[in-house]
């Protein structure tokens, strides 16, 4: 995995890209969309052949209110009822919070979880906890700022306690690996 320390959410969302195809990841989930400008490149990607993006679209108390969410929501699902994977299936979209989204996953089956949702230290910490039962033994779990206190602490100890050797992180992109036991 190539270190670059993405300074932007340009080379973010490009490093999570860089790392689904390196993976050649087929199932993937993506937490926390907004206007799904990651999510239209990961569609892209030939190797994806399901891809599920889960967002709130709830207000952002001091910075978005609902009326912005609801338009980006709607823009959001208008696209993906019109994308199509390059295996053919539809981009699935769960309007929900990633916890009980998570659940709707069965165990074991995604190769990618991505995430960039709520940042909270018991909020990483819970969707950490959610979602590595859900991601394949070898599979990924990345996620945005960990350049951020409570995302730092919470990865830390979600890992730290489940085993999982290999935490990386290259200034802003954490991600683990899954262990195969
Ligand atoms: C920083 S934005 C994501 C930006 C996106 N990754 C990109 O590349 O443009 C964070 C998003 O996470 C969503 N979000 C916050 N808490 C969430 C939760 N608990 N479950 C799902 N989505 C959540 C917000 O509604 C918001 O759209």
């Amino acid at each position: 995995m190539p270190i670059v320390k993405p300074a932007s959410a340009i080379q973010y969302r490009q490093t999570i890209v860089d790392m689904v195809r390196a993976e050649r990841a087929r199932v993937v989930v993506e937490v926390g969309v907004y206007s799904g400008i990651l999510s239209m490149m990961l569609a892209e990607i030939e190797h994806v052949k399901s891809l599920t993006i889960i967002d709130t679209w709830a207000e952002w108390p001091g910075k978005f209110d609902q009326a912005h969410m609801d338009a980006l929501a709607l823009d959001v699902i208008a696209w993906a009822a019109t994308a199509k994977l390059k295996g053919g299936s539809a981009v699935k979209v769960i309007r929900q919070e990633s916890i009980p989204a998570a659940a709707t996953f069965d165990d074991d089956s995604i190769n990618f979880w991505e995430t960039d949702g709520d940042h909270a230290y018991e909020a990483v910490k819970a969707e950490t906890a959610a979602g590595l039962p859900k991601v394949k033994p070898g599979g990924l779990m990345a996620g945005d700022n960990y350049e951020a206190p409570t995302v730092k602490r919470a990865v830390d100890e979600s890992f730290e306690s489940n085993n999982v050797v290999s935490l990386e992180a290259n200034g802003r992109v954490w991600w683990i690996r899954k262990p195969v036991w």
